[in-house]
């Protein structure tokens, strides 16, 4: 047994660690975690803490927060380096937790550990980049320059679909700008958040300068949106929970950062590399079985190859290995839980009233006799670009086809989403791939590679209903967490006369 597998044994529910204590939330209420794989397995129970937890948590990191400020911001990033060596040396551990409490296969699960330590790596160096601006004066000798502070305590509330490093791009940029935090993690994946506190903990971050605690959004998250105390909210999750935050926290006037849905598309036009793009849409569709904001949920294809293209993509993705995320052969594990699970069904039956099915379409039972929440990878041809199936994000293994006469008319229909994470375009003609990449209405453009991924320090967003506030990833991930302070010097010694501006 993996020393990951025997922490989930030692205790089965997680406790909250606030002002360097683990400690059970005292609710007394929990929520079960199953493997999604084999609901056989009990994995554990998730704390489903208290407003009082909640504020708790908020008034230590409000203690930790002057002495973790006056930290060399270089000391600040010298214990991200650390804790990214201690995900290196337990990477293989950390990804079959994942795996048993997410679902993801373990090579989506190795990817998702390898872009934590890539995210450490980066903000630590950004540690020994704070920096202002110098900017000379209208006035002889006078001077202005800005430097970088901290925002105080800040509130991080993260989902279950990357729970290693979702948060480490929230938590890292948060810490290095000198902030103390207060995250409250998805209830779905209590052991992964709760290694990455240990981690950070191991790494020598001091006692209140990270705080966690589990619960519902409704609960704990609602406290941290309403506190007084938090200064920022950084959410990663649905639209209509991010924008319902972002209308409390505007009464406060928090400054809030939001990544939500998308619903992204996949354009093929007549001079594509069928096969590229086939290959590319198959893993951007049911690689971590969709539950994935940047996931292919929309292919926007031109008439005169579509034919063609759906074949090879629905030839691709029936022989997709569906089943348990651990068995090295898996191509697609199952979906995290009930809810997504049945939310998930309920397409399956719209798909199959709007439009015509091409491939899967049912659940399947998975090998372990309490089953999984297994889905087959689905396709649906001949989707209408406004009917519900097009529009609303699924977030599980189902891809629509939206057949389209042109370019002109495929990026009317890419565009037609109130969402705007990624897309991608597929052709072969250099000035589409610019025109492409000026019009579509998203945040990250791919050329000629599938919707997923992005790098460390690069930003991370989109647009219209799908982000809101700065860029999570690369620098603006430190414009997030830091204010700009404006220093004016005046080194002449005289008074100042006439009129000042
Ligand atoms: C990725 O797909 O590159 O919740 C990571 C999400 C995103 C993270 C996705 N915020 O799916």
């Amino acid at each position: 047994m993996s020393t990951a597998e025997a922490a989930l044994n030692r205790e089965s529910v997680c406790p909250n660690y606030v002002g360097g204590q683990w400690k059970a939330s005292s609710s007394g209420r929990t929520l079960e975690r199953r493997n999604p794989a084999d609901l056989g397995e009990l994995i554990g129970y998730a704390s489903l803490s208290t407003r009082e937890e909640v504020r708790e948590a908020v008034a230590a990191a409000e203690r930790a927060f002057p002495a973790w400020k006056q930290q060399p911001a270089p000391a600040r990033g010298r214990i991200l380096l650390k804790a990214a060596r201690l995900l290196e040396e337990q990477k293989e551990d950390l990804a079959r937790l994942l795996t048993r409490e997410e679902g993801k296969t373990l090579v989506e699960a190795r990817g998702e550990l390898v872009r934590s330590i890539n995210t450490l790596e980066f903000i630590a160096g950004e540690a020994r980049r704070l920096k202002g601006e110098t900017l000379p004066s209208e006035l002889p000798h006078n001077f202005a320059y800005t430097v970088r502070q901290p925002l105080g305590v800040v509130g991080l509330i993260t989902p279950w679909n990357f729970p290693f490093a979702v948060p480490i791009w929230k938590l890292a940029p948060a810490l290095v700008c000198g902030n103390t935090v207060v995250w409250k993690p998805s209830e779905l994946t209590p052991f992964c958040s709760r290694r990455v506190a240990e981690i950070l903990a191991e790494a020598g971050l001091p006692a209140g300068v990270l705080n966690m605690v589990s619960g519902l959004g409704e609960e704990a998250g609602d406290e941290l949106v309403e506190h007084p105390g938090i200064a920022a909210l950084s959410f990663t999750g649905s639209n209509a929970v991010g924008g319902a935050i972002n209308t409390k926290a505007a009464r406060r006037l928090k400054k809030v950062q939001l990544e939500m849905g998308g619903k992204n598309p996949v354009v093929v036009l007549e001079d594509a590399d069928l096969d590229l793009a086939a290959t590319s849409t198959v893993l951007g569709a049911f690689g971590s079985a969709g539950e994935r904001c940047t996931a292919t949920s929309r292919v926007v294809v031109v008439d005169s190859v579509a034919d063609r293209f759906v074949e090879m993509v629905a030839g691709q993705a029936s022989k997709l290995t569906v089943g348990n995320p651990l068995d090295p052969g898996t191509r697609v594990g199952p979906l995290v839980g009930k809810e997504q699970f049945e939310k998930v069904l309920n397409y399956l039956e719209l798909g199959k009233r709007e439009a015509k099915l091409v491939c899967g379409g049912e659940a399947i039972q998975g090998a372990s006799e309490a089953g999984g929440y297994f889905i087959q990878p689905t396709i649906f041809d001949n989707v209408q670009a406004g009917s519900r199936l097009a529009q609303e994000e699924i977030f599980g293994p189902v891809l629509s086809v939206i057949r389209v006469r042109d370019f002109e008319e495929s990026m009317a229909a890419a565009n037609s989403v109130r969402y705007g994470l990624t897309a991608s375009i597929f052709t072969s003609d250099a000035n589409r791939i610019f025109q492409a990449a000026d019009r579509l209405e998203c945040g990250m453009v791919h050329v000629n590679s599938p919707t997923v991924g992005g790098e460390a320090h690069v930003p991370f967003g989109g647009v219209k209903g799908t982000g809101f506030g700065e860029r999570e990833c690369g620098s603006s991930a430190i414009d997030f967490y830091s204010e700009i302070k404006v220093v004016y010097v005046d080194f002449t010694g005289r008074k100042r006369e006439g009129n000042l501006y």
